[in-house]
Protein backbone atom coordinates (compact mmCIF):
# COMPACT_ATOMS: atom_id res chain seq x y z
CA UNK A 1 0.00 0.00 0.00
CA UNK A 2 1.44 3.64 -0.63
CA UNK A 3 0.27 6.74 0.80
CA UNK A 4 -0.20 9.77 -1.19
CA UNK A 5 1.02 11.89 0.88
CA UNK A 6 3.21 9.97 3.76
CA UNK A 7 4.43 11.63 6.55
CA UNK A 8 8.13 11.58 6.89
CA UNK A 9 10.05 9.57 9.51
CA UNK A 10 13.48 10.10 10.05
CA UNK A 11 16.03 7.03 9.74
CA UNK A 12 18.96 8.32 9.10
CA UNK A 13 20.56 8.95 12.94
CA UNK A 14 23.97 7.47 12.45
CA UNK A 15 24.29 10.16 9.99
CA UNK A 16 23.11 13.08 11.81
CA UNK A 17 20.64 12.63 15.04
CA UNK A 18 17.00 14.24 14.50
CA UNK A 19 15.19 14.83 16.36
CA UNK A 20 16.76 16.70 18.96
CA UNK A 21 16.20 16.40 22.83
CA UNK A 22 14.05 19.18 24.39
CA UNK A 23 16.38 22.10 25.99
CA UNK A 24 18.78 21.89 22.82
CA UNK A 25 17.51 24.71 20.92
CA UNK A 26 16.26 26.61 23.72
CA UNK A 27 19.83 26.82 25.09
CA UNK A 28 20.87 27.80 21.51
CA UNK A 29 18.80 30.12 21.33
CA UNK A 30 19.63 31.95 24.53
CA UNK A 31 22.76 32.36 23.98
CA UNK A 32 22.03 33.73 20.12
CA UNK A 33 19.59 35.99 22.09
CA UNK A 34 21.12 37.15 25.37
CA UNK A 35 25.17 36.09 25.45
CA UNK A 36 26.32 36.50 21.33
CA UNK A 37 30.00 36.57 23.19
CA UNK A 38 33.01 34.48 22.78
CA UNK A 39 34.59 33.02 25.48
CA UNK A 40 38.12 33.62 26.63
CA UNK A 41 38.14 36.87 24.44
CA UNK A 42 36.77 40.06 26.93
CA UNK A 43 36.08 40.06 31.04
CA UNK A 44 32.88 41.15 30.82
CA UNK A 45 29.65 38.98 32.13
CA UNK A 46 28.23 37.62 28.24
CA UNK A 47 32.21 36.27 27.74
CA UNK A 48 31.83 34.45 30.75
CA UNK A 49 28.99 33.17 30.81
CA UNK A 50 29.60 31.53 27.36
CA UNK A 51 32.81 30.50 29.22
CA UNK A 52 31.40 28.81 31.97
CA UNK A 53 28.71 26.98 29.47
CA UNK A 54 31.60 25.69 27.63
CA UNK A 55 33.13 24.61 30.44
CA UNK A 56 29.91 23.21 31.68
CA UNK A 57 29.85 21.39 28.47
CA UNK A 58 33.42 19.94 28.60
CA UNK A 59 32.34 18.57 32.21
CA UNK A 60 29.28 16.86 31.46
CA UNK A 61 30.99 14.76 28.47
CA UNK A 62 33.52 14.18 30.48
CA UNK A 63 31.33 12.43 33.03
CA UNK A 64 29.50 10.93 29.90
CA UNK A 65 32.65 8.90 29.48
CA UNK A 66 34.49 9.05 32.31
CA UNK A 67 37.49 10.84 31.51
CA UNK A 68 39.98 12.27 34.05
CA UNK A 69 40.17 15.70 33.47
CA UNK A 70 37.50 18.15 31.60
CA UNK A 71 40.01 20.24 30.31
CA UNK A 72 41.42 17.36 27.82
CA UNK A 73 38.11 17.18 25.82
CA UNK A 74 39.12 19.38 23.14
CA UNK A 75 36.26 20.64 20.76
CA UNK A 76 36.29 20.06 16.99
CA UNK A 77 34.10 20.33 14.19
CA UNK A 78 32.87 16.79 14.01
CA UNK A 79 34.24 13.44 14.36
CA UNK A 80 36.20 14.04 11.03
CA UNK A 81 38.15 17.05 12.48
CA UNK A 82 38.99 14.95 15.80
CA UNK A 83 40.31 12.06 14.09
CA UNK A 84 42.62 14.15 11.65
CA UNK A 85 43.68 15.78 14.68
CA UNK A 86 44.92 12.55 16.53
CA UNK A 87 46.02 10.95 13.63
CA UNK A 88 48.06 13.69 12.00
CA UNK A 89 49.03 14.98 15.76
CA UNK A 90 50.71 11.55 17.09
CA UNK A 91 52.56 11.27 13.32
CA UNK A 92 53.79 14.44 13.22
CA UNK A 93 54.88 14.14 17.21
CA UNK A 94 56.47 11.21 16.49
CA UNK A 95 58.24 12.57 12.57
CA UNK A 96 59.76 15.27 14.65
CA UNK A 97 61.03 12.85 17.55
CA UNK A 98 62.51 10.85 15.30
CA UNK A 99 62.61 12.02 11.59
CA UNK A 100 64.59 9.56 10.18
CA UNK A 101 62.47 6.57 10.72
CA UNK A 102 59.30 5.21 9.24
CA UNK A 103 55.97 5.48 10.90
CA UNK A 104 53.57 2.85 11.20
CA UNK A 105 49.85 3.28 12.05
CA UNK A 106 47.45 0.38 12.54
CA UNK A 107 43.77 0.26 11.63
CA UNK A 108 40.71 -2.12 10.68
CA UNK A 109 38.30 -3.03 7.56
CA UNK A 110 35.73 -1.66 9.09
CA UNK A 111 37.32 1.70 9.88
CA UNK A 112 35.50 5.04 8.04
CA UNK A 113 37.30 7.04 5.70
CA UNK A 114 37.98 9.99 7.91
CA UNK A 115 40.30 7.53 9.29
CA UNK A 116 41.42 5.45 6.15
CA UNK A 117 41.46 8.93 3.74
CA UNK A 118 43.75 10.64 6.68
CA UNK A 119 46.25 7.49 6.40
CA UNK A 120 46.15 7.40 2.69
CA UNK A 121 47.39 11.05 2.69
CA UNK A 122 50.24 10.23 5.28
CA UNK A 123 51.12 7.43 3.12
CA UNK A 124 52.94 10.17 0.75
CA UNK A 125 55.36 11.59 4.03
CA UNK A 126 56.64 7.92 4.89
CA UNK A 127 53.62 6.60 6.86
CA UNK A 128 52.71 3.01 6.32
CA UNK A 129 49.63 1.58 7.50
CA UNK A 130 48.45 -2.14 8.16
CA UNK A 131 44.62 -2.54 8.04
CA UNK A 132 43.57 -5.42 10.11
CA UNK A 133 40.40 -7.41 8.55
CA UNK A 134 37.04 -8.18 9.89
CA UNK A 135 35.54 -10.93 9.93
CA UNK A 136 32.57 -11.62 6.95
CA UNK A 137 29.92 -12.30 9.12
CA UNK A 138 30.01 -10.67 11.90
CA UNK A 139 32.37 -7.81 11.17
CA UNK A 140 34.48 -8.24 14.07
CA UNK A 141 37.90 -7.80 14.60
CA UNK A 142 40.13 -10.40 16.74
CA UNK A 143 42.19 -8.18 19.48
CA UNK A 144 45.26 -10.86 18.59
CA UNK A 145 45.42 -10.12 15.04
CA UNK A 146 46.01 -6.32 16.00
CA UNK A 147 48.66 -7.60 18.74
CA UNK A 148 50.50 -9.84 15.78
CA UNK A 149 50.68 -6.63 13.37
CA UNK A 150 52.07 -4.12 16.15
CA UNK A 151 55.82 -3.20 15.99
CA UNK A 152 58.57 -1.38 17.43
CA UNK A 153 57.74 1.38 14.52
CA UNK A 154 54.06 1.26 15.54
CA UNK A 155 52.92 5.01 16.82
CA UNK A 156 49.22 4.40 17.03
CA UNK A 157 46.45 1.90 17.09
CA UNK A 158 42.96 3.62 15.21
CA UNK A 159 39.77 1.25 15.86
CA UNK A 160 36.08 2.23 14.78
CA UNK A 161 33.79 1.51 18.04
CA UNK A 162 30.98 0.73 16.00
CA UNK A 163 30.53 -0.08 12.43
CA UNK A 164 28.74 2.74 10.29
CA UNK A 165 27.75 -0.30 7.78
CA UNK A 166 26.82 -3.61 9.88
CA UNK A 167 26.31 -1.88 13.59
CA UNK A 168 29.14 -4.17 15.03
CA UNK A 169 30.82 -3.08 18.11
CA UNK A 170 34.48 -4.08 18.78
CA UNK A 171 35.86 -5.57 21.38
CA UNK A 172 37.83 -1.91 22.51
CA UNK A 173 38.46 -3.06 26.08
CA UNK A 174 40.07 -5.90 24.69
CA UNK A 175 42.19 -4.00 22.05
CA UNK A 176 42.55 -1.60 24.49
CA UNK A 177 44.97 -3.91 26.95
CA UNK A 178 46.99 -5.18 23.86
CA UNK A 179 47.75 -1.61 23.16
CA UNK A 180 48.50 -1.02 26.93
CA UNK A 181 50.48 -3.85 27.11
CA UNK A 182 52.37 -2.61 23.95
CA UNK A 183 52.48 1.14 24.90
CA UNK A 184 51.30 1.93 21.51
CA UNK A 185 48.58 4.92 21.75
CA UNK A 186 44.92 3.68 21.36
CA UNK A 187 42.72 5.71 19.21
CA UNK A 188 38.72 5.20 19.48
CA UNK A 189 36.25 6.29 16.56
CA UNK A 190 33.26 7.07 18.99
CA UNK A 191 31.33 8.01 15.96
CA UNK A 192 28.65 5.52 15.89
CA UNK A 193 28.56 4.38 19.64
CA UNK A 194 28.98 7.62 22.34
CA UNK A 195 25.31 8.57 23.37
CA UNK A 196 24.13 4.95 22.41
CA UNK A 197 26.24 2.76 24.67
CA UNK A 198 28.20 3.16 27.60
CA UNK A 199 31.61 4.54 26.91
CA UNK A 200 34.24 4.52 29.42
CA UNK A 201 37.44 5.69 28.32
CA UNK A 202 39.43 4.46 31.62
CA UNK A 203 38.19 1.16 31.81
CA UNK A 204 38.80 0.41 27.85
CA UNK A 205 42.05 1.81 28.60
CA UNK A 206 41.10 4.32 25.82
CA UNK A 207 43.95 7.55 24.57
CA UNK A 208 42.12 9.30 22.37
CA UNK A 209 38.35 9.46 22.16
CA UNK A 210 37.32 11.10 18.77
CA UNK A 211 33.60 11.62 18.62
CA UNK A 212 30.85 13.71 16.99
CA UNK A 213 28.09 16.11 19.01
CA UNK A 214 25.72 15.76 16.43
CA UNK A 215 25.18 12.13 16.30
CA UNK A 216 24.07 10.01 19.75
CA UNK A 217 25.08 12.83 21.96
CA UNK A 218 22.05 14.43 20.16
CA UNK A 219 23.95 18.33 19.84
CA UNK A 220 23.88 20.05 16.90
CA UNK A 221 25.69 19.75 13.55
CA UNK A 222 28.94 21.60 13.44
CA UNK A 223 30.15 20.20 17.13
CA UNK A 224 32.79 17.35 17.86
CA UNK A 225 35.30 16.56 20.32
CA UNK A 226 39.08 14.82 21.08
CA UNK A 227 38.96 13.59 24.63
CA UNK A 228 43.06 13.30 24.91
CA UNK A 229 44.75 11.11 28.26
CA UNK A 230 46.20 13.26 30.24
CA UNK A 231 50.15 12.79 29.68
CA UNK A 232 48.91 11.57 25.73
CA UNK A 233 49.34 14.94 24.50
CA UNK A 234 53.18 14.56 24.85
CA UNK A 235 53.09 12.44 21.56
CA UNK A 236 50.27 14.69 19.97
CA UNK A 237 51.71 18.10 18.00
CA UNK A 238 49.25 20.22 17.36
CA UNK A 239 47.83 20.58 13.70
CA UNK A 240 46.58 24.60 13.99
CA UNK A 241 47.86 27.13 15.84
CA UNK A 242 46.28 30.77 16.66
CA UNK A 243 44.27 32.85 19.65
CA UNK A 244 43.22 31.26 22.44
CA UNK A 245 42.20 34.41 24.45
CA UNK A 246 45.06 32.80 26.78
CA UNK A 247 48.58 33.65 26.61
CA UNK A 248 48.46 36.23 24.25
CA UNK A 249 51.35 37.88 24.63
CA UNK A 250 53.35 35.39 23.39
CA UNK A 251 53.55 34.28 19.54
CA UNK A 252 53.71 30.46 20.34
CA UNK A 253 50.46 28.34 21.20
CA UNK A 254 49.91 27.69 24.89
CA UNK A 255 50.72 24.20 26.28
CA UNK A 256 48.39 23.82 28.28
CA UNK A 257 45.01 21.89 27.51
CA UNK A 258 42.41 22.22 25.78
CA UNK A 259 43.64 25.93 24.61
CA UNK A 260 46.75 23.76 22.93
CA UNK A 261 44.09 22.28 20.32
CA UNK A 262 41.56 24.84 20.56
CA UNK A 263 43.36 27.80 18.10
CA UNK A 264 40.70 30.54 16.51
CA UNK A 265 37.31 30.69 18.04
CA UNK A 266 34.90 27.93 18.69
CA UNK A 267 31.12 27.08 18.00
CA UNK A 268 29.56 28.52 20.98
CA UNK A 269 26.20 28.45 19.83
CA UNK A 270 26.92 24.71 18.90
CA UNK A 271 28.66 23.97 21.87
CA UNK A 272 26.11 25.25 24.49
CA UNK A 273 23.17 23.05 22.19
CA UNK A 274 26.23 20.27 23.09
CA UNK A 275 26.05 21.00 26.44
CA UNK A 276 22.09 21.09 27.21
CA UNK A 277 22.39 17.59 25.82
CA UNK A 278 24.83 15.88 27.36
CA UNK A 279 22.61 17.03 29.99
CA UNK A 280 19.88 15.31 29.19
CA UNK A 281 21.48 12.15 28.65
CA UNK A 282 23.18 12.72 31.98
CA UNK A 283 19.65 13.19 33.43
CA UNK A 284 18.23 10.23 31.93
CA UNK A 285 21.25 8.06 32.53
CA UNK A 286 23.29 6.14 29.80
CA UNK A 287 22.39 2.74 31.01
CA UNK A 288 18.51 3.61 30.81
CA UNK A 289 19.01 5.03 26.96
CA UNK A 290 21.20 2.07 26.16
CA UNK A 291 18.33 -0.14 27.74
CA UNK A 292 15.91 1.64 25.34
CA UNK A 293 17.87 1.74 22.33
CA UNK A 294 18.29 -2.30 23.01
CA UNK A 295 14.64 -2.36 23.38
CA UNK A 296 13.91 -0.59 19.68
CA UNK A 297 16.72 -2.94 18.40
CA UNK A 298 14.39 -6.11 18.96
CA UNK A 299 11.15 -4.57 17.98
CA UNK A 300 13.33 -3.90 14.32
CA UNK A 301 14.88 -7.37 14.48
CA UNK A 302 11.40 -8.70 15.56
CA UNK A 303 9.57 -6.88 12.93
CA UNK A 304 12.04 -8.01 10.33
CA UNK A 305 11.86 -11.62 11.70
CA UNK A 306 7.74 -11.60 10.95
CA UNK A 307 7.14 -9.89 7.87
CA UNK A 308 9.46 -12.66 6.30
CA UNK A 309 12.18 -9.94 4.99
CA UNK A 310 15.00 -11.95 6.00
CA UNK A 311 14.21 -14.41 3.14
CA UNK A 312 14.76 -11.96 0.20
CA UNK A 313 16.91 -9.15 2.19
CA UNK A 314 20.58 -10.14 3.62
CA UNK A 315 21.18 -8.08 6.88
CA UNK A 316 24.92 -7.17 7.29
CA UNK A 317 26.30 -7.68 10.93
CA UNK A 318 25.33 -9.29 14.31
CA UNK A 319 21.82 -11.11 13.93
CA UNK A 320 20.50 -9.84 17.23
CA UNK A 321 20.46 -6.47 19.42
CA UNK A 322 23.75 -8.29 21.53
CA UNK A 323 27.09 -6.60 20.16
CA UNK A 324 25.48 -4.27 18.09
CA UNK A 325 24.07 -0.76 17.88
CA UNK A 326 21.20 0.41 16.10
CA UNK A 327 22.30 0.45 12.68
CA UNK A 328 20.85 -1.94 10.11
CA UNK A 329 22.25 -2.34 6.81
CA UNK A 330 20.18 -4.86 3.68
CA UNK A 331 21.11 -5.91 0.30
CA UNK A 332 18.39 -6.81 -1.93
CA UNK A 333 19.61 -9.62 -4.35
CA UNK A 334 18.74 -7.20 -7.64
CA UNK A 335 17.80 -4.45 -6.68
CA UNK A 336 20.25 -1.05 -6.21
CA UNK A 337 20.15 0.26 -2.42
CA UNK A 338 20.37 3.45 -3.80
CA UNK A 339 16.77 2.78 -5.69
CA UNK A 340 15.08 0.94 -2.56
CA UNK A 341 16.26 4.15 -0.23
CA UNK A 342 14.65 6.50 -3.09
CA UNK A 343 11.54 4.07 -3.60
CA UNK A 344 11.11 4.16 0.52
CA UNK A 345 11.18 8.05 0.44
CA UNK A 346 8.83 8.52 -2.48
CA UNK A 347 6.25 5.99 -1.47
CA UNK A 348 6.30 6.05 2.32
CA UNK A 349 8.24 9.23 3.14
CA UNK A 350 10.78 6.72 5.66
CA UNK A 351 14.31 8.85 5.28
CA UNK A 352 16.82 6.11 4.96
CA UNK A 353 20.07 6.09 3.51
CA UNK A 354 20.94 3.91 0.52
CA UNK A 355 24.84 3.58 -1.50
CA UNK A 356 28.18 2.84 -0.25
CA UNK A 357 28.19 4.15 3.39
CA UNK A 358 32.13 6.12 3.73
CA UNK A 359 33.42 2.99 4.96
CA UNK A 360 34.73 1.22 1.67
CA UNK A 361 36.39 -1.73 3.31
CA UNK A 362 33.98 -2.61 5.58
CA UNK A 363 31.74 -2.90 2.22
CA UNK A 364 34.62 -4.98 0.64
CA UNK A 365 34.23 -7.62 3.56
CA UNK A 366 30.86 -8.07 3.50
CA UNK A 367 30.76 -7.92 -0.25
CA UNK A 368 28.57 -4.94 -0.83
CA UNK A 369 31.17 -2.34 -2.09
CA UNK A 370 30.04 -2.44 -5.57
CA UNK A 371 25.42 -1.80 -4.56
CA UNK A 372 26.43 -0.86 -1.11
CA UNK A 373 23.38 -1.36 1.48
CA UNK A 374 20.22 0.35 2.61
CA UNK A 375 20.63 1.55 6.30
CA UNK A 376 18.06 2.26 9.15
CA UNK A 377 19.60 3.84 11.83
CA UNK A 378 17.48 4.15 15.09
CA UNK A 379 17.46 7.08 17.60
CA UNK A 380 15.95 7.11 20.97
CA UNK A 381 12.66 9.09 20.03
CA UNK A 382 11.88 6.26 17.61
CA UNK A 383 8.35 4.80 18.50
CA UNK A 384 7.11 1.15 18.04
CA UNK A 385 5.01 2.49 15.61
CA UNK A 386 7.74 4.12 13.63
CA UNK A 387 9.59 1.05 13.26
CA UNK A 388 6.13 -1.26 12.24
CA UNK A 389 5.50 1.58 9.31
CA UNK A 390 9.52 1.05 8.76
CA UNK A 391 9.30 -2.31 8.38
CA UNK A 392 6.27 -2.44 6.75
CA UNK A 393 7.46 0.03 4.30
CA UNK A 394 10.27 -2.05 3.48
CA UNK A 395 8.15 -4.85 3.27
CA UNK A 396 6.00 -2.61 0.44
CA UNK A 397 9.11 -2.03 -1.99
CA UNK A 398 10.61 -5.39 -1.83
CA UNK A 399 6.90 -6.79 -2.50
CA UNK A 400 6.89 -4.19 -5.86
CA UNK A 401 9.77 -5.57 -6.90
CA UNK A 402 9.17 -9.20 -6.23
CA UNK A 403 5.85 -8.39 -8.85
CA UNK A 404 7.87 -6.22 -11.53
CA UNK A 405 10.52 -9.43 -11.62
CA UNK A 406 7.37 -11.98 -11.83
CA UNK A 407 6.18 -9.49 -14.42
CA UNK A 408 9.11 -9.71 -16.39
CA UNK A 409 9.72 -13.07 -16.27
CA UNK A 410 6.83 -13.87 -18.17
CA UNK A 411 6.47 -11.25 -20.54
C1 LIG B 1 32.18 5.42 12.11
C2 LIG B 1 32.22 6.86 11.69
N1 LIG B 1 33.36 7.55 11.85
C3 LIG B 1 33.45 8.84 11.50
C4 LIG B 1 32.39 9.50 10.95
C5 LIG B 1 32.52 10.95 10.59
O1 LIG B 1 31.69 11.68 11.44
P1 LIG B 1 31.45 13.24 11.29
O2 LIG B 1 30.37 13.39 10.29
O3 LIG B 1 31.03 13.67 12.66
O4 LIG B 1 32.74 13.84 10.86
C6 LIG B 1 31.19 8.83 10.74
C7 LIG B 1 30.03 9.49 10.12
O5 LIG B 1 29.02 8.95 9.83
C8 LIG B 1 31.10 7.47 11.14
O6 LIG B 1 29.98 6.77 10.99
Amino acid sequence: MTSPMPSRLYFDNAATSFPKPPGVFDAMARYAADLGATNGRGAYAEAMECGRLIRECRERLCRLFHGQSAEHVVFTLNTTDALNLAIKGVVGARLAARPRDEVHVITTAMDHNSVLRPLNALSTRGVRWTCIPADPDTGLVEPDDIRRAIEDRTALVAVNHASNVSGTIQPVAAIGRVCADKGVPFLVDAAQTLGHVPVDVQEADIDLLAFPGHKGLMGPLGTGGLYIRPGVERMLATCREGGTGSGSDKDTQPATLPDRYEAGSLNAMGIVGLGAAAGYILDHGMAMIADHERHLMGLFLDAVDASGLHKTLRMLGPPTPQGRVGVFSFVHPSMPSAEIAAALERDHGILVRGGVHCAPRAHGTFGTIKGGAVRFSLGPFISAEDIRRAVAALSDVCGVVKRISRARAKA
